[in-house]
């Protein structure tokens, strides 16, 4: 997939949507080369990458520089950038520079976290030619008015106001929206109810498309067991005995062997 065009038309048309977020040059060209149809470059970078517990610490500086090396492996797929916190709070201008940003950086568009308070920011960059991506649900930016981790959504009235918040997202001009940790039959209401694709993440079978961060679907994240992972591979097996192999082989004196020297 390389257009928000494609992404948007899919609704119609299936298949599924395929996301994946990814924060590397390597982990790109790995996705580049396989039948995924979208790179997010996600501020869970924070978390994955450098071990912070949330993902307040991205900065734009931080996500442009992730964005470049992703763009760079992508091979002229869809690549959307996560604005970072409060990156949309702050204003018009502040909201279009990290756009700027961005976009210099290779992303073709960016996701944006909730919509109540900054609607015009949203439809200011739509309408600056800048592709928007909404994110509603467990938004992680949020999570401290969340009181944690918690599945949002559930009960009627929190399920109509999710409801309400994604007809807005919609009106603003974004081409999708992706659904965090929500019950899967608010995702299926929110699906049906849109005209834009919904990805889900945590929010059941009933959306336009799914996206798992890279580290969790090929189990290398071991640790991290959300209900909504399922590992694809064993990676963290595979790196382990990778790593193991290596250092039986170095204490041995097995390698390098002479093929492997000058
Ligand atoms: O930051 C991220 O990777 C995300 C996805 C998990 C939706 O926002």
């Amino acid at each position: 997939m390389k257009s928000v065009l494609e992404f948007k038309a899919r609704k119609a048309t299936g298949p599924k949507i395929s996301m994946v977020s990814a924060y590397t040059h390597w982990e790109a060209r790995f996705l580049a080369a396989a039948p995924v149809d979208c790179i997010l470059v996600g501020d869970s970078l924070t978390v994955v990458l450098d071990g912070e517990a949330q993902t307040f610490a991205a900065t734009p500086e931080i996500m442009a520089r992730h964005t470049r090396a992703v763009a760079r492996g992508a091979g002229g797929k869809l690549v959307i950038a996560d604005f970072p916190f409060l990156a949309a709070r702050k204003g018009i201008a502040a909201a279009v520079d990290c756009a700027a940003e961005l976009l210099r950086a290779g992303a073709h568009a960016v996701k944006i976290e909730g919509v109540d308070g900054h609607e015009d920011v949203l439809r200011h960059l739509v309408q600056s030619g800048v592709p928007v991506l909404g994110h509603l649900g467990l938004t992680p930016q949020s999570i401290h008015a969340f009181g944690g981790h918690k599945v949002q959504g559930k009960g009627a009235t929190a399920a109509a106001d999710l409801v309400r918040q994604a007809v807005a997202i919609e009106d603003a001009g974004c081409f999708g929206v992706v659904l965090e940790c929500i019950p899967a039959g608010v995702a299926m209401e929110i699906t049906a109810a849109l005209g834009i694709p919904t990805i889900g993440i945590g929010a059941g079978p009933d959306t336009d498309g799914q996206v798992l961060v890279f580290h969790d679907l090929l189990g290398l994240n071991p640790g991290f067991n959300a209900r909504y992972v399922r590992h694809f591979a064993d990676g963290g097996a595979l790196v382990a005995d990778g790593l193991a192999a290596f250092a039986q082989a170095v204490a041995k004196g097995d390698y390098p062997a002479k093929g492997e020297s000058y």
